[in-house]
């Protein structure tokens, strides 16, 4: 069955790539490579000993996208990963947000709505819980007003699906509310590449420990947590791209509720940046530089999810502790930096 992943050359779409390759999916990757590189293949080849097809696309050109979808009808599902997905970025240029984000997902589900039957995941955040009143945050929790246009393409992602969905029975779509993703591939032949300066913590921890940046900067240690910093819910890229081919498998064999329907994926357990820096320690073997500074604006306290839906639901239960998956991010950086 041909599998269509756009940005599957980006961090979670090359990890699921992998995991729809060994189960015998055939891939097209759609990227237009302006966050990540064609070499990517070249891991993904690696480990599943097969290179997905691959075009260079950017999924806002619209006249392209049907160009796509017509020389590929045989297409039996659709996991879109494609989009822009840096906070700070998005404030400084909503439109360029907007447009990445909506405009790709509007166009790729035109194309869907003309087949007859269609599976459709989508990546979406537990950004648009905002900082959930009660925790773990169940995916009944309200929608918060978004803290960054990044957020807001989030949710109107979802909402554009969800009213598509509504008048069109052969779209079946399912959104995955992820956490906190990190790690890499355990063979270390594919993982997260932040360009520049990295804003997620795991990445910054990572290069602190190889020396390419000099100090981690704690962002707080006076929130109302047990150790005062912000507490999260860190989920292995492994267990999250499995996530999605089991969602995908769902859709293909007919066995969701709703056409639309949404998932919580993360551990289910918070560990805060204090913990994620023992982790590192522990795996490492390395003390880590790091010194407290003052609150990063529009950081919330706490976000753990409640994944008893995708438990129960999907049969899906993420597999690995903390520590294994830093073990996995230490390797992938010192691999890359090698
Ligand atoms: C961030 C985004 C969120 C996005 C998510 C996806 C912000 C405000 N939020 O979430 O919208 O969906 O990434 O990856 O950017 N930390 C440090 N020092 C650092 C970096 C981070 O102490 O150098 C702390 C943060 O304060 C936070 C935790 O580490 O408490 C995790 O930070 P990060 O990896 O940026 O993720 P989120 O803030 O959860």
């Amino acid at each position: 069955m041909k599998i269509v992943v756009t940005g599957g050359l980006g961090f979670i779409g090359s990890h699921t790539v992998v995991e729809l390759q060994e189960k015998g999916f055939e891939v097209v990757v759609v990227d237009d490579c302006s966050n990540s590189d064609e070499k990517v293949l070249d891991g993904i080849e690696a480990i599943t000993g097969k290179r997905p097809l691959f075009e260079k696309l950017d999924l806002k050109e619209r006249q392209r996208v049907e160009d796509f979808f017509s020389r590929h009808a045989d297409v039996a599902g659709v996991i879109h990963f494609a989009a822009s997905k840096a906070v700070g970025e998005s404030v400084d240029k909503p439109l360029l947000y907007y447009e990445n984000n909506i405009g790709s997902l509007v166009y790729v589900l035109k194309e869907l709505c003309k087949q007859r039957r269609a599976s459709f995941i989508f990546s979406s955040s537990c950004t648009v819980y905002g900082q959930g009143d009660e925790m773990p945050i169940t995916e009944e929790a309200p929608i918060k007003e978004a803290e960054s246009p990044y957020g807001n393409t989030k949710q109107i992602g979802e909402e554009i699906i969800r009213d598509t969905c509504n008048v069109n029975p052969g779209l079946n779509a399912i959104a995955l509310r992820y956490f906190n993703p990190m790690g890499a591939h355990p063979s270390a032949q594919i993982g997260e590449l932040p360009v520049g300066v990295p804003q997620n913590l795991v990445p910054f921890i990572t290069q602190t420990g190889i020396g390419m940046r000099e100090q981690l900067s704690v962002f707080g240690d006076d929130y109302p947590t047990p150790d005062g910093t912000c507490i999260r819910d860190y989920i292995y890229v492994v267990d999250l791209a499995k996530a999605h081919v089991v969602a995908l498998e769902r859709l293909l064999a007919s066995k969701n509720r709703e056409n639309y329907e949404v998932f919580n994926v993360g551990t289910g357990t918070g560990s805060s940046v204090l913990e994620a820096i023992q982790s590192f320690e522990r795996v490492s073997g390395k003390k880590l530089n790091y010194k407290i500074v003052a609150r990063r604006p529009g950081d919330i306290t706490t976000a753990y999810a409640d994944t008893t839906r995708a438990n129960e639901v999907l049969g899906w239960k993420a597999k690995y502790t903390l520590d294994q998956a830093m073990k996995s991010a230490w390797e992938w950086e010192q691999k890359i930096r090698g």
